[in-house]
């Protein structure tokens, strides 16, 4: 699916969402980037948003390395990528080829709602990231307030599907709806990050809760 849409991705993303998208990274990465790591892993990287994002924030000998299963959005990435030293690698958040304990920090957005098995990505997460390590997800979630719900529910369920549909594929647009519906809420992704092993989860609504971001530590022991 992401293969198909991915000429199309970064222009719908900020078409839907009228750019608040590219705002919501940046405080991912504010919240998330402390300057101190040597290593980052941007976890379904796709078209490398978060990750070229990361690496204007980062100290400059940092190795960061952008992931993600789909051919096709890592191309768009590395066209976008100018000389920033990101290594892009091809790989499946179910089962990454990097060794125990090796990274400092691990960003994922919009990529953990998509993952065969939310619990299998987030024990897979915590088995990369050294003891002490963080990881910050921004990820969809659903707003509270009834009133929001409102427009909110509608807008995704019907506008957006037909917005998607004249400019790339209704079906990955649907899905996003469906997916996003189904995902946990974001205190219910909290305990199940506790649950995965994670100590000192928080998290914060972004835009009246439409997105949050998550952030969790590996325990030291
Ligand atoms: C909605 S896009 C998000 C891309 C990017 N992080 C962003 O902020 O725009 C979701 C990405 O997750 C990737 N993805 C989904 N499941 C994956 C998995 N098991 N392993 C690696 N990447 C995965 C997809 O290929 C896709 O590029």
């Amino acid at each position: 699916m992401f293969s198909d849409i991915a000429q199309r991705y970064d222009l719908l993303n900020h078409l839907l969402s009228a750019n608040t998208d590219v705002a919501w990274r940046r405080r991912t990465v504010e919240a998330a980037v402390t300057g101190r790591e040597a290593a980052i892993l941007d976890l379904a990287c796709g078209t490398g948003d978060l990750t070229l994002e990361i690496a204007r924030h980062a100290a400059p000998d940092v190795q960061i390395v952008g992931a993600d299963f789909t051919g096709p959005m890592l191309r768009i990435a590395q066209q976008k990528d100018t000389r920033t030293g990101v290594g892009w690698v091809e790989a499946d958040g179910m089962q990454l080829p990097f060794p125990d304990g090796h990274f400092d920090l691990l960003t994922n957005a919009f990529g953990l709602r998509n993952m065969e098995s939310l619990e299998g990505a987030l024990h897979e997460m915590r088995r990369v990231l050294r003891p002490g390590g963080r990881m910050a997800i921004l990820e969809f979630t659903r707003p509270d307030s009834r009133l929001l719900r409102w427009f909110y529910v509608p807008y995704f369920q019907h506008v957006l599907p037909r917005l998607a549909a004249m400019l790339s594929r209704k079906t990955a647009y649907l899905y996003l709806q469906s997916s996003v519906m189904n995902f946990p809420n974001r205190r219910e992704l909290a305990r199940t990050m506790q649950r995965c092993g994670f100590v000192r989860v928080r998290h914060c609504a972004l835009s009246f809760g439409i997105a949050a971001i998550h952030i969790a530590e590996r325990p030291t022991s």
